[in-house]
């Protein structure tokens, strides 16, 4: 059986090469679109990352090579049509649980890197200027967080914030109960972005919550604000944000997610001119820490990333349930 990966990068061919056992891979750099579906040829499961765009018409063009699963080397799936899916009989699956201290020990990397500017002094150093001036940061400890979506994500991130002695505030759709014996503080998502210093979003992409962080909602936060974002790009209103950085209403702002990622992230772009103006007004902000959607890049993410792709891909087509995948249609 022929696996096709999309988007593909040298480091997916080293973990994918060395846990396979039963499939003939073939790997393009190129993303899945539309222009591309012909390159496949007796090929039944295409295997895709997170800007891969798979529309209900790519879905079609794929049916009609004959591709029966879509496998996502990645958590979230925001950018697949499961209903085109499901009605053309194709199993899409993904990988929930990879390694979420990955995407939570990289969200307190860059809120650490963003307050105490670890980033400035390096260089600082480096060219012989040992002054502090502008390298004020605050204390975490005391401070609040509020952090938006508890599931794998969210609840680890909260694990590591606690031993810096802050407050939680958490908000979810539907509050862990576990987590409520634990003494986490439920509160409406108003109360959390009223009285959090630090605002953290952990909740996946949907149409519900698109630019759940817009003008109204930075309105109701506190002056100085962090909020860093390393779920998805469409959470944040970026025009909106960048007003507020304006307006010192927002303090800082850490992104590891761009809406227009897909043109930008995973590509050496250094010889090009950008034409993306807004991120280049972002990346023009001293309190603007941008990192390229690598928050799962841990050794660890990508060998289990690798390691449950294959098991589930080999279990759908064997007709059974994968373990720790999670299929979501077959
Ligand atoms: P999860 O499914 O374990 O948890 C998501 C939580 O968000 C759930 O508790 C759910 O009830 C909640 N939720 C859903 N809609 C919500 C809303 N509108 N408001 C508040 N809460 C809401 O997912 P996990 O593994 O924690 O991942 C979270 C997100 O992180 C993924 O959807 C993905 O977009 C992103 N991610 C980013 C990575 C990166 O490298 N930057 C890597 C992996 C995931």
């Amino acid at each position: 059986m022929k696996i096709a990966f999309f988007s593909s990068q040298p480091y997916d061919k080293v973990f994918f090469d060395k846990y396979n056992r039963n499939f003939q891979l073939e790997y393009y750099e190129t993303a899945l679109d539309k222009n591309i579906v012909n390159v496949l040829n007796n090929t039944e499961v295409v295997c895709v990352f997170v800007n891969d765009k798979l529309n209900g018409e790519v879905i079609e063009l794929l049916h009609e090579k004959g591709v029966k699963i879509i496998a996502l080397r990645c958590a979230g799936f925001n950018n697949v049509d499961l209903e085109t899916a499901k009605r053309l009989n194709i199993a899409v699956c993904r990988v929930p649980a990879y390694s979420p201290e990955a995407v939570a020990e990289h969200t307190m990397a860059m809120l650490l890197t963003i307050n105490r500017k670890t980033h400035k002094a390096y260089n600082r150093v480096r060219e012989q200027n040992f002054s502090l001036n502008g390298l004020l940061g605050f204390n975490l400890h005391g401070k609040t967080i509020g952090v938006i979506g508890t599931g794998k994500i969210g609840k680890a991130f909260m694990n590591i914030v606690k031993g810096f002695g802050c407050n939680i505030l958490a908000y979810d759709l539907f509050p862990d109960k576990a987590l409520i014996d634990q003494g986490i503080n439920y509160v409406s998502l108003e109360t959390l972005l009223k009285q959090s210093d630090i605002i953290s979003l952990h909740c996946p992409l949907t149409p519900q919550n698109h630019y759940m962080i817009n003008a109204e909602a930075l309105l109701q936060m506190k002056n100085g604000v962090t909020i860093i974002n390393t779920s998805r790009g469409g959470l944040i209103h970026t025009i909106d944000v960048i007003e507020a950085l304006k307006s010192k209403k927002v303090g800082a702002l850490c992104i590891d997610v761009y809406e227009q990622e897909e043109k930008l992230f995973f590509k050496d772009l250094s010889e090009n001119i950008i034409e993306d103006d807004t991120i280049q007004r972002l990346m023009s902000f001293p309190n603007v820490l941008i990192t390229a959607h690598q928050a799962f890049f841990t050794e660890e993410a990508l060998s289990e990333i690798a390691q449950v792709t294959l098991d589930s891909i080999g279990k759908i087509s064997n007709g059974k349930m994968a373990k720790n995948a999670e299929v979501m249609l077959a």
